[in-house]
């Protein structure tokens, strides 16, 4: 029988949703043993419930939300998301037909790649960053340059580094802001300084703020592209996060600034919005309420007292406490991004690392190059779990390490 191999284009596409490492915690669940997963930013696993009003809402409108939608969304959904996107965060120039909404933020990152790239265009992504990101590009025949973001300076992007990267085929930039994995919130003078490189070289922004509304400290978050009215930015959200509605998939990206210069790619964008015929309609039913100023959904999680301030108090005291660890302070959603000493671990392979630990502590974690970060020294940790879970995962990393050795 002749057998089925999947297409070329998938060949240098990495994406981890499976691979070895989940296998091997699967396995180790089958036999019946507890694993503690500190690998999926998914709250709905960890306890987090859906606020009732966004729930009932979406209830109560299912029988008028039964047919298609126009392809870019509900008018009411998009109405929300730009008094949230123009009103809220002062982004310039947004005209409600460019706005959409998507099955999430992820389909719609898939969607301008594939309307974006063609083979060999370059496109300036964060290292590290959200993996879909370099997927997508990848996918779409475009060549990711990964531009570092400095641990040294709380992770923010290095913009030296950006500069020297923009070649003659670079067409874009992708900010990720806060970032996952560092859980890092941006200052408006970085930004202002990606928005000048942008300018001088004739770039396009795009920017993944699925984070912005679950920021800690009192910290505030600036949208780049209301730094940014000259230039084309593509700035994407999502209720995910923000309203623990993961599995109810929806998200949505603004276009902004000077539109006309993306008529063309607006173009390609209205083709392949209208080949998905339209994003789930339940779940655009409940922009409105959600983006509202009614319900204040998380933000009691955020502050102290609240579960995700709480556990990112303790994870990161307690990660700090570990000989050969250290942690840069995340501001925002619920990741953080340790650093281990590869010298006195003897670390040359972070998928070993993880494996190795999950093997003995049963504790899951995800590597960092599985972030597209260039070295073996560093993992991500989704602090969703309550503390007891946190602390029984510190403790297990405290006595893996205190004798690991890669190889040994
Ligand atoms: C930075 C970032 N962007 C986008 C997404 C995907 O969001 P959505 O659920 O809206 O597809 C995630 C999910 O973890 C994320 O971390």
């Amino acid at each position: 029988m002749r057998e089925f191999r999947k297409a070329d284009r998938l060949n240098d596409v990495h994406y981890e949703v499976r691979g070895p490492l989940l296998d091997e915690a699967e396995r180790i669940e089958a036999s019946g043993q507890r694993v503690l997963k500190l690998n999926i930013g998914n709250p709905a696993s960890f306890g987090f419930r859906t606020p009732q009003v966004v729930v009932d809402t979406m209830r109560d409108r299912l029988s008028d939300v039964e047919g298609y939608s126009s392809s870019r969304g509900l008018e009411e959904a998009r109405q929300a998301i730009f008094d949230y996107e123009s009103g809220v965060k002062g982004i310039p120039n947004v005209r409600m037909e460019n706005i959409y909404t998507g099955n999430g933020a992820s389909e719609l990152i898939n969607l301008v790649m594939t309307a974006l790239l063609n083979d060999g265009d370059e496109i300036l992504i964060p290292a590290p960053d959200y993996p879909l990101w370099t997927a997508a590009a990848t996918l779409s025949g475009g060549h990711v340059v990964h531009y570092l973001c400095d641990e040294q300076s709380n992770w923010y992007p290095d913009l030296d580094d950006i500069r020297s990267k923009v070649t003659a085929r670079t067409r874009a930039i992708v900010v990720i802001n806060p970032n996952n994995p560092s859980g890092v919130n941006y200052p408006p003078e970085i930004l202002q300084g990606i928005v000048d490189i942008a300018r001088e070289h004739g770039l396009m922004i795009m920017a993944d703020e699925i984070y912005d509304r679950l920021l800690m400290d009192g910290k505030r978050h600036t949208s780049i592209a209301s730094l940014a009215p000259d230039l084309f930015c593509i700035t994407f959200n999502g209720l995910s996060k923000s309203h623990m509605v993961c599995g109810y998939r929806i998200g949505w990206m603004v276009l902004s600034g000077r539109i006309e210069l993306g008529a063309d790619l607006i173009e390609g964008i209205n083709t392949l919005s209208s080949m998905r015929l339209c994003s789930n309609v339940p779940a655009q039913s409940i922009v409105k309420v959600c983006l509202g100023a009614s319900i204040s959904s998380t933000n009691d999680y955020l502050v102290p007292g609240g579960r995700i301030y709480d556990q990112r108090e303790y994870i990161y005291n307690a990660l700090n406490s570990i000989d050969g660890v250290s942690v840069t302070k995340p501001d925002a959603a619920f990741y953080i991004f340790p650093r281990l000493d590869v010298r006195r671990f003897g670390i040359t392979d972070d998928n070993q690392f993880a494996l190795d630990l999950l093997r003995r502590k049963r504790v899951l974690v995800v590597r960092g190059t599985g972030f597209n970060w260039p070295a073996p020294d560093h993992f991500r940790i989704v602090y969703l779990p309550d503390i007891d879970t946190l602390r029984q995962a510190m403790e297990a990393l405290a006595d893996f390490l205190s004798d690991y050795h890669q190889g040994a």
